[in-house]
């Protein structure tokens, strides 16, 4: 009985360690050159834990967003928070998701039409820097585990403050386990130097919340 706890204890702390492994090894890897979550692990972003952990509809009120807006979700993944965001803005909102890779997009636009939505969301496969949208068109931003992918983070966030409209909002959150996790501090030192001021910030066991305003 000994012997197989002991087994069983080793292959956990051997499992363990080879993943710790993996994470640092990804996280350098980004340091150096950001990459986007890879699609082919889109259902680790629509994990129960990570559903419950994040909860996407509370995560959507503090950054602000009431029924009627026009919401982009930048890097909307598999869509977990644009189907949320669609809900939330009702029938007279809209929500852009943009996201460079087609393969996420693909699975966000089926998840969208299975949750009844898909007539409020227009999906874009773009790049950060240059977003399909009018000059002030905006009245709320999210980038849920993003901002870290982007590798030129102050065009990014320039482009940004471009489609929001003045005083609209950008939600920020990001998870400690993501691999391009980035620090609270360095996304207020770039998102200030673009322009915005920070209106609130909440911690959470996984990761934090920031909410800008766009001061134009
Ligand atoms: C970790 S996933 C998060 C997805 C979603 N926001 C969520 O929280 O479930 C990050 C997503 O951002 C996208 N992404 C990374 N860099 C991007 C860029 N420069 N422009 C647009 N999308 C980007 C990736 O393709 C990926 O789908």
């Amino acid at each position: 009985m000994a012997g197989i706890v002991d087994a069983l204890a080793n292959m956990a702390v051997t499992g363990l360690g080879a993943l710790l492994g993996w994470n640092i090894t990804l996280r350098a890897q980004n340091h150096l050159q950001p990459s986007p979550f890879p699609w082919q692990f889109a259902d680790l972003l629509e994990h129960p834990w990570r559903v419950q952990a994040l909860d996407p509809g509370q995560t959507l009120d503090l950054y602000g967003l009431a029924a009627g807006m026009n919401v982009l979700d930048l890097g909307c993944g598999s869509g977990l928070f644009t189907r949320t965001a669609a809900h939330m803005v009702g029938e007279s909102g809209y929500v852009h998701a943009v996201d460079l890779q087609a393969a996420m997009l693909a699975r966000a636009k089926r998840s969208l039409e299975e949750a009844g939505v898909l007539d409020r969301v227009a999906l874009h496969h773009c790049g950060a820097y240059d977003l399909p949208l009018e000059d002030d068109e905006m009245d709320l931003a999210i980038l849920v585990s993003t901002f870290g992918e982007i590798p030129d983070k102050l065009a990014a966030l320039n482009e940004l403050r471009r489609v929001l409209k003045p005083g609209a909002r950008l939600g920020v959150t990001d998870e400690l386990y993501h691999p391009a996790f980035t620090l609270p501090g360095t996304v207020r030192r770039l998102a200030e130097e673009a322009g915005f001021r920070l209106l609130a910030k909440a911690n959470l066991a996984i990761g934090y919340h920031q909410v800008y305003i766009n001061a134009k």
